[in-house]
């Protein structure tokens, strides 16, 4: 039962989904949507994000360069997306580390830019499906946020958030059970308590895969799960209302 105080967020991620029309849809359905305790971010694909300017929703990105300008085609900086009223990015997410060799490292140097901008870094971390089945997970894990702590003082994290993504879960159907992904998740506490308590005690850790309607409420009960990163069903307005729901 999580009986502790911390404000929830569910955080949307369209990855590379999406259109203007959808974003409307959005707009008017978000619209709706209004609750004391739960905090909305979508972060839709970087071209889409001008399409929130005139509304109330709160837009993240999904990725952002390590560099603050210059000659890297193809990036966006922190300070752009600051410009288009980027309040969140996501960093590290398990398809960047894939799809572009990103190292806990770099993931770190991000989640320092956006932070230093003054936006909130949703700093993903989570094992592949061999990890889990050898039972190395906490070690695996360990190592990702470790870059972190490292590379970031203690005292600038708290504006972060940390999403915990199993990858076998995202994207498959097969979610982590409560039980499971609250283990990770009081790990990961338990890991910042040794390094701040303050700040294990207020900071947000997000669920991610496979967060659906009928399975959000019981994950976002668990004592350390504050939220969800949500991908497929952010994608729908009625599940990813119902989800933001299941979290008031
Ligand atoms: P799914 O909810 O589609 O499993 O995706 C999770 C995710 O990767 C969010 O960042």
């Amino acid at each position: 039962m999580n009986t502790v105080t911390r404000k929830r967020l569910v955080a949307g991620n369209w990855k590379m989904n999406g259109s203007r029309n959808l974003a409307s849809e959005f707009i008017s359905a978000l619209s709706a949507f209004s609750s004391e305790t739960v905090d909305v971010v979508l972060c839709p694909p970087a071209i889409l994000i001008s399409s929130f300017e005139q509304s109330d929703v709160i837009v993240g990105a999904q990725d952002v360069s390590q560099f603050d300008s210059g000659a890297h085609t193809g990036d966006l900086s922190v300070s752009m997306l600051a410009d288009f009223g980027c309040k969140f990015c996501i960093v590290g997410h398990s398809e960047r580390r894939e799809d572009h060799g990103e190292s806990n490292e770099l993931v770190a140097e991000k989640a320092l830019k956006v932070l230093e901008a003054g936006m909130t870094p949703i700093i993903c971390c989570g094992e592949p499906l061999s990890v889990r089945e050898s039972g190395d997970v906490k070690d695996f894990v360990r190592k990702q946020l470790d870059a972190v702590f490292t590379h970031i003082d203690v005292s600038l994290l708290g504006n972060a958030v940390i999403a915990y993504e199993p990858i076998w879960a995202i994207g498959t159907g097969k979610t982590a059970s409560p039980e499971e992904a609250q283990d990770v998740h009081a790990f990961i506490r338990q890991y910042i308590a040794e390094k701040d308590s303050d700040l294990s005690h207020s900071m947000l850790l997000l669920y991610g895969g496979s967060v659906k309607p009928d399975n959000a409420e019981a994950l976002f009960a668990k004592q350390d799960i504050d939220g969800g990163l949500i991908g497929g069903a952010s994608l729908k307005a009625n599940d990813f209302i119902a989800i933001c729901q299941a979290a008031n």
